[in-house]
């Protein structure tokens, strides 16, 4: 097993440098401060590359990546990322990613036990069974899941949209708006889902 990942080194120092020759000051700002107006919660899947996505650079996206993008309302990772996110670097943007293809999303109902990771996926499983009637409607499995990975990001966005961090930035008259977006892994491009909460109003009128 090679210990030193040359390869990888040699293509940091090639990054490295081709920033450098278009922007001299590149990494000399990026250090000074971070104020990115985004924060991305999106899946772990290496086929959803955040900023690359969106064409931004380092220091313009704050990033949460997790198996099948969930924001679960007890998870002291994410809800650390969040509060950072809004209370220090106050994004204006929350943007919830899924990707249709996600195979965390069909591990949730596929039936199979995994291990932990079928607990990770729990609050999968609610959607499903909140919506069972609309997706058992669909005429095929990729139909059924990608419906599914719809309803996750929506139902994600709720819970970002009903946390205290966010719901106490609301109530001081702090901008911020949460999206559901989901991304097709074979064209490269993000379909909003036009779910955007950017107030309690919004909230209130909300359906998962
Ligand atoms: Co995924």
């Amino acid at each position: 097993m090679p210990k030193t990942l040359n390869d990888l080194k040699a293509k940091n120092r090639a990054w490295a440098a081709g920033k450098i020759a278009v922007d001299p000051g590149f990494f000399k700002r990026l250090e000074g401060q971070q104020a990115p107006e985004y924060l991305w919660i999106g899946c772990s899947d290496s086929r959803v590359p955040a900023n690359e996505i969106v064409g931004l650079d380092p220091g313009e996206l704050f990033v949460h990546r997790n198996v099948a993008n969930l924001a679960p309302p007890q998870d002291a990772n994410y809800l650390s990322v969040l509060q950072f996110a809004v209370d220090v670097i106050k994004v204006k943007h929350i943007l919830v990613v899924g990707h249709y293809g996600c195979g965390g999303v069909a591990a949730a109902v596929d039936g199979q036990r995994r291990g932990l990771v079928d607990h990770w996926l729990h609050p999968i499983r609610e959607v499903h069974q909140d919506h069972h009637h609309e997706i058992d409607a669909l005429p095929d499995q990729k139909a059924k899941w990608d419906r599914l990975v719809e309803l996750n990001v929506v139902r994600q966005v709720k819970n970002v949209a009903s946390d205290v961090f966010v719901q106490d930035a609301w109530a001081r008259g702090q901008p911020l708006c949460v999206h559901g977006w989901v991304y097709t892994l074979g064209t490269g491009i993000v379909t909003d889902l036009d779910v955007s909460v950017s107030g309690p109003e919004d909230l209130a009128e909300f359906a998962d």
